[in-house]
């Protein structure tokens, strides 16, 4: 029998980031547009599926059609993303996720890609961004390429956590530094030969410059590959099933209470290339 390979209708949300993808719940779990779908991601960045109702082994049968799920987290291949303590045990951590970041940038090969799928969202805030890093490297001027280029970030746990509480105690501190930190380059050079900005919360210093001109130069670019231009904000609906390129794009939620309820039901999809 032949398969119907009827052509995914997309809709584009901005310029270079966000894509609405309308396709049937069996087109997805046939994984017959697995490539298109893979495609979509690296080129637009972020990409969702509104009201598909589908239940958790549905969530992680998409998945798989797509790459290799990390196990390693949650219970079946979900995880629960949540502020209160009662559903996620960290919790705390989590609050981390307010401000700009890309996840596993501690990790030898970080995620490809995360699915999220909406639950239960908060009355006020809780939207996510989303920031495009390719294209922000792509705009960058000439002079700043070349600076750059061969720069290379330490990034750690500890650092991201000074956003969550910036007066640690010296046991928080020690507990934090436990996490081995890592060097990344500046700009990811992917197989693909396309280039990336590579910063986020973790970003704690630039090898090699003083301390000052290090913390300027990665918020100068932060706030520069955060501009709205490269910008897609989802504003939720309960059932949406969103997915973002992890090595190309820089997301945070936006802030929203800790009892507000809000329940996102996430799946990792493995990194396929490394990061050193
Ligand atoms: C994450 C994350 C943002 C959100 O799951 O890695 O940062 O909006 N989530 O819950
Ligand atoms: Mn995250």
């Amino acid at each position: 029998m032949e398969l119907s390979t009827t052509p995914l209708e997309i809709a584009d949300c901005t310029t270079v980031i966000g894509s609405e993808i309308r396709a049937d719940l069996q087109t997805l779990l046939s994984g017959r547009q697995a490539e298109t779908i893979r495609a979509a991601l690296e080129r637009r960045g972020v990409i969702f599926f509104r009201g598909l109702q589908i239940n958790d082994e549905q969530q992680v049968a998409i998945a798989k059609t797509l790459g290799s799920i990390v196990q390693n987290e949650g219970e079946g291949g979900i995880y629960k993303i949540s502020l209160d303590q009662s559903v996620n045990q960290r919790a705390e951590y989590l609050k981390g996720s307010m401000f700009w970041h890309f996840d596993g940038s501690l990790q030898p090969y970080p995620n490809l890609a995360t699915l999220l799928r909406a639950i239960k969202l908060s009355n006020a805030g809780g939207q996510t961004e989303f920031c495009n890093t390719y294209a922000a490297y792509e705009d960058l001027p000439d002079a700043d390429k070349a600076a750059i280029a061969d720069l290379r970030v330490v990034h750690s746990a500890e650092r991201s956590q000074y956003y969550v509480r910036p007066e640690m105690s010296y046991e928080e501190i020690c507990f934090w530094q436990k996490s081995p930190t890592k060097a990344c380059p500046m700009v990811w050079t992917h197989q693909s030969g396309r280039k990336s900005l590579l910063l986020g919360a973790t970003a704690d210093y630039v090898l090699g410059l003083p301390t000052e001109e290090s913390r300027a130069l990665l918020a100068r670019l932060r706030d520069w590959a955060t501009q709205p231009r490269y910008v897609y904000r989802h504003e939720w609906q309960v059932g949406d099933l969103l997915m973002w390129d992890n090595t190309g794009t820089m997301h945070r939620a936006l802030p929203y209470a800790a009892d507000s309820g809000r329940l996102m039901h996430r799946t990792v999809l493995a990194g396929e290339e490394p990061l050193h």
